[in-house]
């Protein structure tokens, strides 16, 4: 049997996934802001092939970050909106909070882009690890890890009843008759639950693909879990080899108890690429790339991805037990937790250097040829089904990437060389969902 093609969706992050790529950019800082950076950027994706391109979002930024990253933080659907006017095939998959949105407005608003962007919509269904949201939404608090997922888990259930309350076949368009849709092939959804009371159709037509591609990046039991029943596309998995294939072998397992087909559930983890032409060049573009990196930035960083408030804590004090002796809310918390536990007495600036990065991605630094036999070995292995590609600059290592690894993948007949329809569905091989 010969192997399946590689998917591979590209992260846009403005300047590039590390916290350094900005300084090393020549042009205006404030390009970032305009839509012509991310429209390149969206082109040249499109150029290589890539699956798709994908949005973060973070409702609620802590200012610290301001002095150390770019902050642009656009809400996502609207980019990928204007994106869909600059791009024709390629996959928009942008994230929506669960935890910070109702579901009738946020299932319209993806409806909306899946609908001008003739069906390339794509969801990261989240559930906000930062508590800071919580005053800017009028909230007392955070809810915590297990609520969220209980609220997320009615909130993809209430937004499918949205999505499909239209039949695909319900616009007539009888113009001598008078009827442009057939009101009988409405369901309006109707729900009752103990987040969210629903009632009423989605205020136009069932969209190209039906439902948006649902993407889920959770890593702890409840998220795996939501991904089983729900994700189309898995962005999570952890750093080894080893423990990758017992993730996507886990992940899928699941989703075969919930009665889908675990070929329908791909795994394309983050993974953070740093590219040169030799792998000395690699190296040390790597390598600047840390030089100029802040430790003021690492130790703040490491406890926001937490959900914990930077401003509340000395850096050069070890992180007080009484907090990591708690059950941890998240697992981007579990992983500075288990970090601090290691070493109790490290100052919390020493143990933030061996927390990872905002998505808990890996770094590949090598050549264009490395980076292809990475990816080959761990498709091979059955550990993913593809990679979100997060270039450590932008857009440098997104076009290294189409330029050079792109090509040798085609000519090892692991990736496409042709889009074979206009769907993000037809890209990922995913079916359509019915009504
Ligand atoms: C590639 C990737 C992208 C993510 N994007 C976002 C995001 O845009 N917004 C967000 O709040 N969380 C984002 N997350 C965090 C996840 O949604 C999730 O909360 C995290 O991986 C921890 O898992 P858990 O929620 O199951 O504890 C992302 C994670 C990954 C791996």
């Amino acid at each position: 049997m010969s192997p399946r093609l590689l998917h591979f969706n590209a992260f846009i992050w403005p300047n590039g996934y590390h916290e350094s790529a900005w300084r090393l950019a020549d042009d205006d800082v404030r390009n970032v802001l305009g839509l012509p950076y991310f429209a390149d950027i969206a082109r040249t994706a499109e150029r290589g092939m890539l699956d798709s391109i994908f949005l973060a979002d973070n409702v609620a930024i802590a200012e610290y970050r301001a002095t150390h990253l770019p902050q642009v933080q656009f809400d996502p659907i609207a980019v990928l909106s204007a994106l869909a006017a600059s791009t024709e095939h390629i996959g928009l998959i942008g994230t929506g909070s669960t935890t910070y949105n109702e579901p009738w407005e946020l299932a319209r608003r993806f409806a909306t882009l899946d609908h001008l962007s003739g069906g390339r919509a794509g969801w990261n269904i989240v559930t906000t690890v930062t508590p800071l949201a919580a005053a800017s939404f009028g909230q007392r608090g955070h809810p915590d890890h297990a609520d969220r997922y209980e609220r997320a888990e009615e909130f993809v259930a209430v937004a499918s009843q949205i999505w499909d309350s239209w039949a695909d076949d319900a616009i007539v368009g009888d113009r001598d008759g008078g009827v442009w849709a057939d009101r009988a092939k409405l369901r309006a959804a109707d729900h009752h639950g103990r987040y969210f009371d629903v009632e009423g159709v989605q205020p136009f037509p069932r969209s190209p693909q039906g439902r948006p591609v649902l993407v889920l990046a959770g890593q702890s039991g409840a998220g795996v879990r939501l991904a089983a029943r729900h994700a189309e596309m898995a962005f999570s998995g952890p750093p080894s080899l080893e423990a990758a294939v017992a993730f996507r072998t886990d992940l899928h397992a699941q989703a075969a108890a919930w009665g889908r087909n675990p070929e329908q559930v791909l795994v394309l983890p983050a993974l953070m690429v740093t590219i040169g032409g030799t792998e000395a060049e690699a190296r040390a573009r790597a390598e600047r790339l840390e030089e100029l990196s802040s430790s003021e930035f690492r130790w703040q960083n490491a406890l926001y991805t937490a959900g914990l408030d930077p401003d509340a804590f000395d850096p050069d004090a070890p992180l007080p037990a009484t907090l990591w002796q708690d059950p941890s809310p998240s697992t981007r918390t579990d992983q500075l937790f288990a970090a601090a536990r290691a070493r109790p007495d490290a100052s919390l600036r020493e143990i933030a250097r061996r927390v990872t990065g905002g998505a808990g991605q890996t770094h590949f630094v090598g050549t264009p040829e490395q980076l292809a036999d990475h990816v080959m070995t761990w498709q091979d292995a059955g550990a993913v089904d593809g990679f979100t590609i997060m270039g450590s600059t932008l857009p440098y290592e997104l076009t290294a990437f189409v330029d050079h690894v792109v090509p040798i993948l085609q000519r090892r007949h692991r990736f496409r060389t042709e889009y074979t329809g206009p769907t993000l569905r037809d890209h990922l091989g995913l079916a359509r969902p019915d009504v």
